[in-house]
């Protein structure tokens, strides 16, 4: 990645005074008469827009027919919103095909796993295997950036859009011709070595030539591991040939633009493996839509931590999230008052260095006419715009806040082939999230204040001093060691079960679990001991009196020390809770599905920190740093007014604070000060 996370045109520099905080969103002019158009730039001035996203879906538009070009529009659209001062983050507008192309070469459509193929008439109607889309999708590419390349107001490319989004795994002949030859590569041609690594000889399914491989198609039973795992990894790996073949047209062509892709890093995000996707990028962008519960902001506060995670701590971009209600729910509820203003200086304490939305302008028709925007239905005259307007200007006035680095010592592991091979079925407790157990922990370090980088095991992990790892399921033997280094070293680990299971290809770590970690954690156990759903049993230690359900497991010490004890069940009396002495660091093992409380209280025992010293209930503290200045971020999700100490100047309203901040019920506050 390069410092140059974005281009800014002269003009924009020249109207904010310096580069601004990104404030702006997808724009859809194409769906519009033109002189709409007109009332666009004038309104997105007025709120304080500076950044577009233009043609995401424009690939019909601009190339109604083969071999027809339809340029002009946007040649229009881009030079109008030059000369408002608007830079734009242009598309390469591959993420939808016409139906032209597939109509032709209806090879393109993907196909599920039922063996359904996908019509044209939604949108991502291409197979990632497809070679006609891409020999299509990159004419395309290498037009736009031919055309555009030298264009003042183009800041950015965004190549594609949520690669993957829906479209990421293909069952059809091209994928199953394309799997093969990944395959080939991936074991040297050799079938021997492919029978030795998905363990073929289990089920009658040794293969004897490479045309009998399948995609993991519709079974009867489960299918085999390692063959789903191997489909997950080459189905990513195709979205990122897609990714890296457009990249290398922007590159070639227009060596000075930097590019991002927008990425999903939660829920429906789960199939791409976007940790090997950004050393590609030169910014790491995110699209964030909140989930309907009252602690949603948790949840956003994970994906926001991802993002900085992919990012290595650099800057990043939220690239797209909702200003209300989304379309795409059973119920789309609306924000909360105050919400979108918490939402948006949430990722902004966590890193963004710009905030854009879906979309500019709420659609009239189509299938997101229900969709919120920042400029609504009801139009400027309304409360939505009013509040989009008022952001822009308090954006406008953090700009002293870019590029500096969110302060964080603590490392959530998260891995996507975890995620993938953890959630699989044929398992000890088959009601086990990854993803939901990962949130639960980043969400009990949230509420004690902690900021949390969410990093991939890969990750350079020196500089942490607690690192914690939930039901990392599958780890390589290379990942493990750098984990067990950094206790060394001198940091906390804390694991939880289910973790270093298996290795790569997802094959059982023998020797007893929890096998990657056993050395490091100082235990051993012979047998996992799932918990029915009416069964529980209680703990006591560190963790307080807890009663745990879901998971349990009987730990013997090798040379760990228990924390925390069985109270009764089965195991009354062994260890449920470990801690083992590492280095300069220690290594704790949590071998129970803990409830909330209880993971309080033990995350507190293992970063030995004083209760005392929690944030109050509902209040997000993050800071970020530059080398001369801090900049404390207080975020109020709470219904009471609260007060932290602290001094230094509120950039959003100017206020002056010496000693202690009073942040207003469901406030936002950030105060910078000298370091
Ligand atoms: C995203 C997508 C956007 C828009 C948005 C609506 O997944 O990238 O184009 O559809 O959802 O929430």
């Amino acid at each position: 990645m390069t410092a140059e996370w974005i281009r800014w045109p002269a003009n924009v520099v020249a109207r904010f005074g310096g580069e601004p905080v990104a404030f702006g969103g997808d724009y859809n002019p194409e769906q519009w008469d033109e002189h709409v158009w007109h009332e666009d730039v004038r309104l997105m001035r007025e709120a304080g827009v500076n950044l577009v996203t233009v043609g995401v879906f424009s690939w019909s538009t601009l190339q109604p027919e083969p071999g027809r070009w339809n340029f002009g529009w946007l040649d229009r659209v881009l030079d109008l919103l030059h000369a408002h001062d608007i830079a734009v983050d242009l598309a390469t507008a591959t993420a939808s095909p016409p139906p032209w192309l597939t109509t032709r070469f209806p090879e393109v459509l993907p196909v599920d796993r039922h063996g359904r193929t996908m019509a044209q008439g939604g949108r991502q109607a291409w197979s990632p295997s497809s070679l006609v889309y891409r020999e299509h999708s990159l004419e395309l590419v290498e037009r736009m950036a031919g055309r555009y390349g030298e264009h003042p107001a183009l800041a950015l490319w965004h190549v594609s859009n949520e690669l993957g989004g829906h479209n990421s795994r293909c069952y059809g002949e091209q994928s199953a011709a394309a799997f093969r030859a990944w395959l080939r590569e991936r074991y040297h041609d050799s079938l021997d070595e492919l029978n030795a690594a998905w363990t073929t000889a289990a089920w009658s399914q040794t293969y004897s030539a490479w045309t009998e491989i399948q995609p993991p198609r519709l079974t009867f039973t489960d299918s085999n591991p390692t063959q789903e795992l191997d489909f997950d990894r080459f189905s990513s790996d195709r979205l990122r040939e897609q990714l890296r073949a457009e990249i290398a047209v922007l590159r070639r062509v227009t060596p000075d633009i930097p590019i991002t892709t927008n990425m999903v890093l939660f829920d429906a995000g789960k199939n791409m493996d976007y940790s090997s996707w950004t050393a590609d990028l030169d910014l790491v962008a995110s699209d964030h839509y909140l989930r309907p519960t009252p602690d949603a902001h948790v949840e956003l506060s994970f994906s926001a931590d991802r993002a900085r995670g992919l990012a290595r701590g650099g800057p990043w971009l939220l690239m797209e999230t909702a200003t209300g209600a989304t379309s795409w729910r059973s119920v789309n509820p609306a924000k909360r008052p105050g919400q979108l203003r918490r939402d948006v200086f949430a990722h902004v304490a966590r890193g963004s260095d710009g905030i854009c939305f879906f979309q500019w302008r709420a659609a009239r028709a189509g299938a997101e006419r229900f969709h919120s925007a920042m400029l609504p239905h009801a139009g400027a005259g309304s409360r939505k715009f009013r509040e989009v307007a008022a952001l822009g200007a308090e954006l406008a006035s953090c700009s002293e806040v870019l590029g500096t680095r969110v302060a964080a010592d603590c490392a959530l592991l998260f891995s996507e082939e975890s995620w993938w091979a953890a959630e699989r079925a044929s398992h000890p407790h088959n009601g086990l999230s990854y993803a939901e157990t990962a949130l639960g922990w980043h969400r009990t370090l949230w509420e004690a204040g902690v900021t949390v980088d969410v990093v991939p095991p890969s990750a350079d992990l020196s500089g942490y001093r607690l690192i914690v790892v939930p039901m990392l399921y599958l780890i390589s033997d290379r990942d493990a060691a750098a984990v067990a280094a950094a206790a060394e070293a001198g940091a906390t680990v804390l694991v939880s079960y289910f973790s270093g299971i298996v290795d790569p290809l997802d094959r059982v770590r023998l020797g007893g679990y929890p096998g990657a970690f056993r050395d490091l954690l100082g235990v051993r156990v012979e047998e996992f001991a799932p918990l029915a759903e009416a069964d529980s049993v209680e703990i006591d230690g560190v963790t307080g009196p807890a009663r745990v359900s879901t998971w349990h497991e009987e730990i013997e010490l090798t040379d760990a020390v228990a924390e925390a004890r069985y109270l009764d069940g089965d195991f009354a009396g062994a260890p449920a809770v470990t801690r083992a002495a590492r280095g300069a660091g220690e290594a704790w093992y949590v071998g129970v599905e803990l409830p909330a409380d209880a993971r309080a209280r033990l995350l507190d025992a293992v970063a030995k920190r004083p209760s005392a010293g929690r944030p109050a209930d509902g209040l997000e503290v993050v800071t970020r740093r530059s080398a001369g200045h801090a900049y404390l971020f207080l975020i109020n999700h709470g219904d009471t007014e609260v007060t932290v100490q602290g001094s230094g100047t509120d950039l959003l309203d100017g206020s002056v604070h010496e000693g202690k901040i009073t942040v207003p019920a469901g406030g936002v506050r950030v105060v910078g000060s000298a370091r």
